[in-house]
């Protein structure tokens, strides 16, 4: 006889395994960041999950509002390991966390910064700061401060920080944020671009005529920041499993988008091909932010509505889509080869052959370039429009953004 147990899993084991995993994604660019992953035990901040999800690639939600939605998680490894990179903390750097969770990406923080330099993170919810300190203090982090508050106000004893990170989905650069990051230092933050909950990870840094200048944004998605400095998404249901995703500044006639979908599709292909390994990533931005007289959303398809075919959005651009009235037009794709897909365009509503021709006008305009990132430059709310540098312009409570390609 022999026996049917699984073999016991060893965190150390797990912990190789996630790090070459991560590495295998072309992640890692510094040793120091992929050896902090070797050495943070995952398994003591996520205390009662099995060590094989602790370690598994992907995001462990911790904790979820009454109707379900998650509003903690320890993030997916992969993400982590980009924005720590994004970072660049160099050993003795003071640093600001924004959203403790778990703690996890503290002890992380703490690993790169050490042995002179110093860590606060803030947490809004009361029971996830006290877990965050006991967690770290488990791992024998005791050093990482964690304060309970809301992270739009930054570390509120007013400190300043040679970086500052952001691990929830933030709408703006608080006032806070734009004082306690010092000249010369970096904020990595998941910003909201575009009502519809478009967001990139930017790493701005902190120039001394008083701006922030990214030009590294990486895609992500982040459960999104509460309290004061929390947004609101505007919906449009345009079937029992399928939204569309709009910003509201766009005026969208919502009257006329919701029946759009019952109008036939009309499916037109461009000839432009994208290779997987393209940097191709942010087409869905430069659709959100060119000029051409079609706002922009995002698709959002639950599988039940995929399996029934009733709508077939490219997952790469997770749902990208631009409309008109009562007519949209969103991105899918057909294989060309292994390496090698072909942009569409499915069209619903009544105004079909205008929408789609200029859709694909965009995508030709697009395809003529192909910019790799955008350039996102960052004003304090007081600049005047006219001292803007040219690009689409977003304005937020506290801060003016503008983006170029
Ligand atoms: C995705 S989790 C953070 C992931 C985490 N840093 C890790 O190590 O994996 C986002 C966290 O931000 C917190 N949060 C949301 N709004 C906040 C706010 N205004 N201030 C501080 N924390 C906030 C949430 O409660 C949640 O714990």
């Amino acid at each position: 006889m022999h026996s049917t147990d699984a073999p016991a899993l060893d965190p150390q084991q797990l912990r190789a395994a996630l790090s070459a995993k991560i590495e295998s994604l072309g992640t890692f660019r510094t040793a120091a960041v992929r050896d902090a992953f070797r050495v943070v035990p995952r398994e003591v901040f996520l205390p009662g999950v099995d060590l094989a999800t602790a370690y598994a690639p992907k995001q462990v939600v911790t904790k979820r509002a009454a109707d379900g939605t998650a509003v903690s998680s320890a993030s997916s490894p992969n993400i982590v390991a980009k924005m720590l990179e994004q970072l660049d903390v160099r050993p003795g750097h003071r640093i600001l966390e924004i959203g403790s969770a778990t703690g996890i990406n503290a002890a992380l923080l703490s690993e790169l910064t050490e042995p002179s330099g110093s860590v606060v993170t803030v947490e809004l919810d009361e029971d996830l700061a006290d877990g965050a300190r006991t967690n770290l203090a488990a791992a024998g982090y005791n050093q990482v401060q964690v304060i309970c508050g809301d992270g739009a106000l930054g570390d509120p004893s007013g400190g300043t920080f040679d970086r500052i990170i952001v691990t929830a989905g933030a709408w703006d650069i608080s006032a806070a944020w734009w004082q306690q990051l010092a000249v010369g230092g970096r904020i990595v933050v998941p910003l909201r671009l575009h009502g519809s909950g478009l967001t990139r990870s930017l790493a701005l840094d902190h120039t001394d005529n008083g701006l922030m200048i990214s030009t590294n944004a990486v895609v992500c998605g982040f459960v999104p920041m509460r309290g004061a400095s929390e947004m609101g998404e505007r919906h449009v249901r345009l079937a029992e499993d399928i939204i569309l995703k709009v910003d509201v500044d766009d005026l969208p006639d919502e009257g006329a988008l919701s029946p759009a979908l019952a109008y036939p599709a009309h499916r037109q292909w461009t000839g432009i091909e994208v290779r997987h390994n393209e940097p191709a990533a942010h087409l869905d931005l430069w659709l959100a932010t060119v000029e051409s007289g079609l706002s922009f959303g995002k698709l959002a398809v639950a599988a039940s509505a995929r399996d029934l075919g009733l709508a077939d959005p490219a997952l790469r651009w997770s749902g990208a889509a631009v409309y008109n009235g009562g007519t949209f037009a969103y991105l899918t794709v057909r294989r060309v080869d292994d390496d090698t897909d072909e942009l569409g365009i499915v069209t619903h509503g009544p105004d079909i052959n205008k929408i789609s021709g200029q859709a694909g006008d965009l995508l030709r305009r697009w395809a003529q370039d192909r910019p790799a990132q955008p350039v996102v430059t960052a004003y304090p709310s007081t600049t005047r429009v006219g001292q803007l540098q040219p690009g689409t312009y977003v304005a937020r409570p506290d801060t003016r953004l503008t983006i170029g390609w």
